[in-house]
């Protein structure tokens, strides 16, 4: 497919399910997992233009920095520290309204508001997650999380 994202205005619902049929063209014919990484990021940040956004990816039992669109971030991150580290601990997706009320959070920018880390889960395992951090508060619900895991389960 053209290297072009086709941006829809309108519900949050809406939104998604004319990104995810473009996500699948960008990642149809590619495994390398750096480039679908990156792809993914990038097209969320320019649908949604959230603050953050990208993955942390498993590696030698801690969470490294992976493909994002953002601001820098910190790049390693314990199991059970923060909401990547919680989400990879819980093996389940953490929505946070609040970032300033979850115990140990990891302030990698100031202006991070509220949070919502899906675990990318394969063949069982948990193999990285995908964050996305907003300026607002309570920006994230079930929506983005029926979403958002829809497309971590898209990666090849
Ligand atoms: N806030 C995250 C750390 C990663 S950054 O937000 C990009 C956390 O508490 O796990």
């Amino acid at each position: 497919m053209a290297e072009d994202l086709s941006i829809l205005k309108g519900s949050k619902q809406a939104q998604y399910e004319s990104l995810i049929p473009q996500i699948e063209g960008l990642l149809m014919g590619e495994t390398n997992l750096v480039a679908n990484l990156a792809n993914i990021s990038a097209a969320l940040k320019e649908q949604f233009n959230w603050w953050w956004v990208g993955f942390y990816w498993v590696h030698d039992n801690e969470l490294v920095l992976a493909p994002f669109q953002g601001p820098v971030a910190c790049t390693r991150i314990k199991k059970g520290r923060g909401v990547c580290g919680g989400a990879w601990e819980q093996g389940k997706t953490l929505i946070v309204e609040d970032v300033e009320k979850f115990p140990g959070h990891i302030a990698c920018s100031s202006a991070s508001k509220s949070e919502i880390v899906v675990p990318v889960i394969k063949e069982g395992q948990i193999v990285g997650v995908l964050d996305v951090d907003s300026e607002l508060l309570a920006h994230f619900d079930e929506t983005d999380q029926l979403y958002l895991e829809k497309i971590v389960g898209l990666i090849p």
